[in-house]
C-alpha cells in the first residue's frame, strides 16, 4: 500500500496542523488587523504632572524615573535593590572547553540578605583568543529545559548556540529562571521571594516572577563586572518570549546593559497592550498570575486605563541599544505591535538623545533586518522560537554597534 495517501497519513497531517496552529495562535483572540480598536497612547514626553519633557536632564531626572515607577506599580512590581552581600564561586572550570576554543566557568552567585541566602548558578563561556582582551558578552535568561544551556556541550541547542557566539568573539552566558523564581504558579515564591524578599509578597506592587528573573540577570551583570575576561560595558541581555519580557524589564532599569534584546516577547513584553491583538492583558494575568504584580489585574479588559504602554519600556532603555525580534507566524505575540512599540519608544533615542534612528513606517519584511545604530529589528520566517538565525542577526547588530 502506498502509505503516503493513507487516511492515517492525512490524520497525522491534520494533527500536525492543529498543533502548529495552537502554538502559533490561540482561538478566541483577535488576529484581524481591521478589528484592532482605536486607542491613544500615553505621551512619552509629558510627565504625569503635565510637564513637557525636551531635554536629557528632564528625561533622566523626571520622565524616565517616573516611567520606571509606573511600570513597577502597575505592571512588574518593585525590584528590590538592597542586599547584604554577594559572592561568586567558581564551582567548575574548563580551560579547554569547546575543543580548546573557550574557557568554561560555572559560577555560583550567592546573595545574602537578613541572614538568609540563595545561590543562582551562572554558566559562562569566554572565547580563548580574547584572553588579555576582555570579551563582550551575551546573557540569556531562559525558561526552557536546562539541556538548552548544557555546560558540558554534550547537548547543543540553537536556542543558545554557544559555539557560534564563541566563534564570533563573544562570551556567552546563561541563567535559568528556576534558580531565582520557578516558572510555576504554585512554587514561584520559593527561592528569592520567600528567602530574600518576603515583604514583596505582601505588596500589591510587589515583585513577582518576571521581576525576579530581571533581578537574576542583574546579579549576573554583577558577576560580569568582576570578571577581567569579560567587558561588562559591552554586555547584552537576551530573552525569548517570557524571558524577553524579563529582558526588557532588566534593560529598562539597569543601565549597565549596552544592549537589550527581546525575542518574540509579545504581551507584557514588546507588544503594545492597547492593541489587544493576540494575547491580551486579561489572558496573561489569568494564565500566568505569578508573572506580574497584583495591580496589573486592574487592567484586565481595561487596557486603556493603563498609565503606561509597552513603548515606554523601550523608551526607558534609551540611549542604550534595544533590539526587538518577531516571527512571522507568531501572531499570538503580535509582531506588528512589537514593531510599533520599538518605533514609538525609540522616539526617546531620536528626540531626547538626537540619534539618527528613524525607523521605517512599514514593518521590515522577513529576512530584511534593520540595524540602525542603537536600534535593531528583524522579522524571522516561521514560528515562535529562538533560533540560530535570530542569534546571527543579534551578533551582526552587536558587531556593528561595537565596531568589531
Ligand atoms: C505563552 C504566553 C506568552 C509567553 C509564551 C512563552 O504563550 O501566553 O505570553 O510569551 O508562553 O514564554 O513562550
Amino acid at each position: 500500500m502506498n502509505n503516503r495517501f493513507s487516511p492515517y497519513f492525512f490524520s497525522i497531517l491534520l494533527l500536525l496542523g492543529a498543533t502548529r496552529l495552537s502554538t502559533a495562535q490561540q482561538a478566541g483572540f483577535n488576529y484581524d488587523e481591521s478589528k484592532v480598536p482605536s486607542y491613544s497612547l500615553p505621551d512619552l514626553f509629558v510627565s504625569t504632572k503635565g510637564q513637557e519633557i525636551n531635554t536629557i536632564t528632564d528625561w533622566n531626572f523626571v520622565r524616565r524615573p517616573e516611567i520606571i515607577s509606573l511600570f513597577e506599580d502597575h505592571v512588574y512590581g518593585k525590584l528590590p535593590r538592597d542586599l547584604d552581600g554577594i559572592t561568586f564561586t567558581l564551582v567548575n572550570g574548563d580551560e579547554q572547553a569547546m575543543d580548546g576554543l573557550a574557557i568554561l566557568k560555572e559560577v555560583n552567585v550567592t546573595v545574602q540578605r537578613n541572614g538568609k541566602s540563595i545561590t543562582m548558578p551562572l554558566t559562562v563561556f569566554v572565547p580563548k583568543h580574547h584572553q588579555g582582551d576582555a570579551a563582550p558578552v551575551f546573557l540569556l535568561i531562559t525558561h526552557r529545559g536546562p539541556e538548552n544551556i548544557d555546560p558540558t556541550r554534550k547537548e547543543k541547542s540553537d536556542f543558545w548556540p554557544a559555539e557560534m557566539l564563541i566563534s564570533r568573539g563573544y562570551a556567552v552566558a546563561a541563567i535559568h529562571v528556576q534558580d531565582v523564581s520557578d516558572d510555576n504558579k504554585e512554587t514561584f515564591k520559593e527561592d528569592i521571594l520567600t528567602k530574600l524578599y518576603p515583604e514583596q509578597l505582601t505588596m500589591s506592587n510587589g515583585m513577582r516572577g518576571l521581576g525576579a528573573w530581571a533581578w537574576g540577570a542583574m546579579r549576573a551583570m554583577d558577576y560580569f563586572e568582576s570578571d577581567p575576561d569579560i567587558d561588562a560595558t559591552r554586555a547584552g541581555v537576551v530573552g525569548h518570549s517570557r524571558g524577553g519580557k524579563a529582558a526588557l524589564w532588566t534593560g529598562a532599569q539597569d543601565t549597565r546593559w549596552a544592549i537589550t534584546i527581546s525575542n518574540e516577547s509579545g504581551c507584557g513584553g514588546a507588544a503594545l497592550s492597547r492593541r489587544r491583538f493576540g494575547e491580551t492583558v486579561a489572558r496573561i494575568n489569568t494564565n500566568f498570575p505569578y508573572w506580574f504584580t497584583d495591580n496589573f489585574n486592574r487592567y484586565n479588559d481595561n487596557e486603556d486605563a493603563l498609565p503606561v504602554d509597552q513603548h515606554m519600556l523601550i523608551a526607558a532603555i534609551a540611549p542604550r541599544a534595544v533590539y526587538v525580534a518577531s516571527a512571522e507566524e507568531d501572531q499570538w505575540a503580535d509582531p506588528k505591535g512589537e514593531y510599533l512599540s520599538l518605533k514609538l519608544g525609540s522616539r526617546a533615542h531620536q528626540t531626547i538623545y538626537q540619534m539618527d534612528t528613524k525607523l521605517p513606517q512599514e514593518q521590515p519584511k522577513v529576512g530584511e533586518p534593520i540595524h540602525m545604530g542603537s536600534l535593531g529589528y528583524h522579522m524571522r520566517g516561521g514560528t515562535h522560537n529562538l533560533t540560530a538565525l535570530d542569534w546571527s542577526y543579534f551578533l551582526d547588530f552587536a558587531d556593528k554597534l561595537f565596531q568589531k
